[in-house]
């Protein structure tokens, strides 16, 4: 789908169909106005006939023009908010996904939007190209039948032609992108993404985007001692890998001497439980336990096009959880690569395991500097979903500055956040009669006992943990989301990467 911005006057645009946000105080736009003109007074006279409430928020009138107007048809969507307030990005984003939505129930050709009701051309303009090009990601499919015809245009009118929209448009589609493409390693099946292959998706990054790769196999996993992703991954016949991206900014400047961000993700390509088996119902959508990491490489890609001016560098801890013949077991003690010993009590807390010694890795730096912040991804714990539900991911952390930095980031790409506290008096619960630690707590406060695991492997970087269990995977379609992998993450660690380059 071809999107592109134009000049031409809402009354003159041929399109099938033209979105007009309506904004609750605003009693006189100009589009509308020009439409309703253009009309012959039809437009509103029509909505008022049908006692259509255009102002309210989430009204959407749709309007057949009869030859009147070059648009075929125009929908009126309430956008809420009042005359001073202009609209927020996700408003912009949801209207962008409603839009599409209508477009493809009419199976309209040729959508336009028109934002001459922005005051913020950069903020709209970015948020609904997001908006279309995420709502608009085909899921990949094996049906053996195709789909309908898509939509073939976008155009957005009413957006002044200035450098920084340009540049938030230029900014929006790498992250759609970006999102996509951690969608579709998400939706494909775990018998093609295994861990060999995510270690191939990131060195082809390597090749297009001239990040720096190492994909660390088996024998070099060993050699480093990292006992505990070996662990979870030596129950299946698809080795484990660890993956590493590096992004540098441009030597001798500024941000090449920041200090590095480290982002983390946890990347099973399934989760069976191993021989804690977890029952079908639970397993069905075990194929998505690699969306942490899939967020992260989404994330690196964005990054080497967007050239932030500081470090970051991406870890994916992969491995297959099954319960093969020489699977880990209950009971098995580990030696992590920090040399913490972990006693396995049940083998289907695997997340921590992997991720932590990526974290332990990384907070080395990695054979390279230390790094100055560290967050890892991670559909962690079902726990979350009962915490927090299915919209909201939970956040921990160290670091004051950088969860506040890290839920900004998200509030600003539609990703809400809410933080969980890391409780001290918890952790003697993971006391080991054996290890110096199990790998899960007491049965209470299930996220949180992860998020205190993983704390045990920072080694002093400030860090802070996303679990996305509940939000990485959407069963029912969203405003801009279809059903399926969501991509969630991609565009908060985006921005905050922005925001730490900026500081
Ligand atoms: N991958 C799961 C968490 C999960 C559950 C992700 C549902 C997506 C949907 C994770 O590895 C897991 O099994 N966690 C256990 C931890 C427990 C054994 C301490 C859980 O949440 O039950
Ligand atoms: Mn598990
Ligand atoms: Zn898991």
């Amino acid at each position: 789908m071809e999107i592109r911005r134009e000049k031409t006057a809402p009354d003159r645009l041929r399109c099938d169909l033209l979105v007009v946000p309506v904004r609750a105080g605003v009693r006189s736009a100009a589009d509308l106005d020009a439409l309703d003109r253009a009309s012959g007074d039809r437009l509103l006279r029509e909505a008022k006939k049908r006692r259509h409430d255009i102002r309210k928020r989430g009204s959407v009138f749709v309007y057949q023009s009869h030859g009147e107007l070059p648009a075929e048809q125009i929908a009126l969507v309430g956008v809420g908010g009042d005359a001073k307030s202009e609209p927020s990005k996700e408003v912009w984003r949801r209207l962008a996904g409603q839009g599409v939505d209508l477009a493809r129930r009419s199976r309209c050709k040729n959508v336009a939007f028109s934002l001459m009701q922005s005051t913020n051309g950069p903020a709209a303009v970015g948020a609904v190209v997001e908006g279309v090009l995420l709502a608009m990601h085909p899921v990949r499919t094996y049906k053996s039948t195709r789909g309908a015809g898509e939509l073939a245009t976008c155009t957005i009118i009413g957006a002044p032609a200035t450098k920084a929209v340009s540049e938030a448009e230029a900014r929006s589609r790498h992250l759609a992108e970006a999102t996509g493409f951690a969608r579709d390693l998400i939706n494909e099946p775990a018998a093609v993404v295994t861990p060999a292959h995510l270690g191939q998706v990131a060195q082809k990054m390597k090749k297009e985007l001239g990040l720096a790769v190492r994909v660390l196999g088996k024998r070099e996993l060993t050699r480093l001692k990292m006992g505990a992703i070996l662990a979870v991954g030596q129950g299946s016949v698809n080795e484990p890998r660890l993956i590493e991206l590096v992004y540098t900014p441009k030597r001798g400047t500024r941000g090449a001497r920041r200090g590095a961000i480290a982002l983390v993700g946890k990347g099973i390509t399934f989760d069976s439980g191993g021989l804690s088996l977890k029952p079908p119902g639970n397993m069905e959508i075990q194929k998505r336990d690699m969306a942490g990491g899939a967020a992260v490489l989404g994330a690196m890609r964005a990054i080497a096009r967007l050239k932030p001016n500081i470090e970051v560098r991406g870890y994916i801890a992969s491995a297959e959880n099954m319960p093969g013949g020489n699977a880990y077991r209950p009971g098995d003690v580990l030696t992590t690569y920090s040399g913490r010993t972990v006693e396995v009590l049940n083998t289907d807390a695997e997340g921590r395991l992997v991720l932590a010694d990526a974290l332990a890795w990384a907070a080395t730096g990695a054979g390279s500097s230390r790094p100055r912040w560290m967050v890892d991804v991670a559909t962690l714990t079902g726990a979350v979903t009962v915490a927090l539900g299915r919209t909201i991911a939970g956040v921990m952390g160290t670091e004051p500055a950088l969860v506040e930095q890290l839920i900004e980031a998200g509030r600003d790409a539609g990703e809400p956040m809410w933080e969980l506290p890391l409780v001290d008096e918890y952790v003697p619960a993971m006391d080991s009669l054996v290890a110096d630690m199990k790998n899960v707590g007491d049965g209470t406060a299930g996220s949180i006992f992860g998020g205190l695991f993983l704390r045990e492997f920072v080694a002093g970087v400030p860090w802070a943990h996303l679990d996305i269990a509940a939000v990485a995977y959407a069963d029912k379609a969203h405003p801009y989301v279809p059903r399926g992998a969501v991509g969630w993450g991609v565009r908060s660690l985006v921005g905050l990467v922005e925001r730490a380059a900026r500081r």
